[in-house]
């Protein structure tokens, strides 16, 4: 196994994982020196292009992502969705992981599980593709959003959905919008470590929307820290800007003349 998809599986019961999502190389630069692991999420969909839900990013759209991403991580795990339709079936999903991997380098993809596409996850493993499953709310396949595994038996059929993404080889699982009880009952018997977004401090790791808990996505449900609210910070910016402009302020004479915005 590659060693960094190993060193992410050691933390395991050690220390905690830090996660966060990017879609360029400026945040990436940034994230790079403190997360274990910097996910370029389909996420991107309702982030940057405003639609209602993810299922209209293409593989290419991930693809020019991640390959600014790339650009600015050194040291984290560097982790690509498959977006929606592109592992429906082996063949595809081989094709266009491998198309993935070679176009931008990253380390790993990502995958939703719909509690069948096991069989897709073991062939990608197989092709040393490393694989990170993705249960409970998965926005690519269910439509309507409801907090998951919030009765026993639910919990339960859970923890055999983790556990057969483990058996396919899987490196590590995200749970999203997981019932904290159930997040406790999968984390502690799974033996690779689950990334938790809404799913309590169960999980062995944690992933935000960077662009949410820095405050400026404008969308921030009840598990969002907002650690920053960015939008204003911005806007000050962008007032001062528009106020020096119409004062004829900026540009001054130290503005001048030195040197291309293209370089
Ligand atoms: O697309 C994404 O950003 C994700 C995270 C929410 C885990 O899948």
């Amino acid at each position: 196994m590659n060693k960094k998809i190993q060193n992410i599986i050691n933390k395991k019961n050690k220390t905690k994982i830090v996660s966060l999502t990017a879609y360029s190389k400026n945040i990436a630069k940034i994230l790079d020196k403190h997360c274990d692991i910097v996910l370029v999420g389909d996420s991107l969909a309702n982030v940057l292009y405003g639609l209602k839900n993810t299922h209209k990013i293409n593989l290419e759209n991930m693809i020019q992502h991640t390959v600014s991403v790339r650009k600015g991580i050194k040291n984290s795990l560097l982790v690509v969705d498959m977006p929606k339709g592109s592992y429906g079936n082996l063949k595809s999903a081989k094709k266009n992981a491998k198309l993935l991997m070679r176009k931008t380098n990253c380390d790993a993809v990502k995958i939703e599980s719909n509690n069948k596409n096991f069989k897709i996850i073991r062939s990608l493993v197989k092709y040393n593709i490393p694989v990170m499953g993705h249960i409970g709310f998965t926005p690519q396949y269910k439509k309507k959003f409801k907090i998951e595994g919030d009765s026993k038996k639910k919990a339960n059929k859970l923890l055999i959905e983790a556990k057969n993404i483990e058996k396919a080889g899987a490196f590590s699982i995200v749970l999203e919008c997981v019932y904290p009880k159930a997040s406790k009952l999968i984390t502690s018997n799974l033996k690779i470590p689950t990334i938790g977004i809404g799913s309590s401090n169960n999980c062995d790791g944690q992933i935000l929307v960077t662009d949410d808990m820095l405050g400026i996505s404008g969308f921030y449900p009840k598990f969002v820290k907002k650690y920053l609210s960015l939008d204003r910070i911005i806007e000050k910016a962008i007032k001062k800007y528009t106020r020096e402009v119409k004062l004829e302020k900026f540009p001054s004479k130290k503005n001048f003349l030195n040197g291309s915005r293209h370089r």
